[in-house]
């Protein structure tokens, strides 16, 4: 058992990051960090999200899922976050939630944590680095410490070779293996280096 509290917290309309968020939770625990899934907070009207089947199937299927709350970011040390691109920043749902972490934030309890995010989008160049580095920018507020995976190992190119974090192209469907090597690397180096900074 290692000192590293990680919360994995992501939203997904669709499934994507879910199952991102899945493979991170898996390998966090294998590398014997102690972990909690949370999903963001839905935000869409019950009628928007019921008038798309994909996206009230998703819903029910993580229904079981908390949603995180403030006590769940104050309990972590590390927080590993997977959010759909939308229009080249992070889905609404996400910074939603992050924008109600005023009062921790005020009181240094977002600080001196590991971080590092996850996204997805429908097109190869569709603004996946946007989406991390605008996600990155609110946690240099945080004074969070940045984990991004860089190419600090071959499975990363061949995960699309994105230095700032893991970014799924084809959506809707299974994880392929590559992407699933990428998110368990770059969750253990998240682990890693929380536990570095915990001592
Ligand atoms: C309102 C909206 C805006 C989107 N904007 C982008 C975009 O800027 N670039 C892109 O490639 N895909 C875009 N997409 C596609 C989403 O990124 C895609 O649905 C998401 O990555 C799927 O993740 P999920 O399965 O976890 O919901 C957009 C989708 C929606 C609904």
């Amino acid at each position: 058992m290692s000192n590293v509290r990680l919360a994995v917290v992501y939203y997904s309309t669709y499934g994507t990051n879910h199952r991102m968020a899945q493979t991170a939770v898996e390998a966090a625990e294998a590398a014997g960090a102690e972990v909690r899934l949370r999903k963001a907070p839905e935000t869409a009207p019950e009628g928007v999200v019921n008038g798309q089947d994909a996206w009230r199937a998703q819903a029910e299927l993580t229904a079981d899922i908390p949603e995180v709350t403030p006590a769940d970011m104050e309990w972590a040390n590390a927080y590993l976050f997977s959010a759909p691109t939308r229009y080249g920043v992070s889905a609404s749902q996400l910074r939603a939630f992050i924008d109600t972490l005023g009062p921790l934030w005020s009181q240094g309890k977002l600080a001196d944590k590991a971080v590092t995010a996850m996204t997805s989008a429908n097109n190869a160049h569709g603004g996946q680095e946007t989406t991390l580095i605008g996600l990155y920018t609110t946690m240099m507020h945080w004074g969070a410490i940045i984990v991004p995976p860089g190419y600090t190992d071959p499975v990363l190119k061949a995960a699309g070779g994105n230095p700032y974090g893991t970014t799924v192209t084809a959506t809707g469907g299974e994880l392929s293996d590559e992407i699933k090597a990428a998110i368990r690397h770059q969750t253990r180096r998240l682990v890693e280096f929380a536990g570095k900074i915990a001592g």
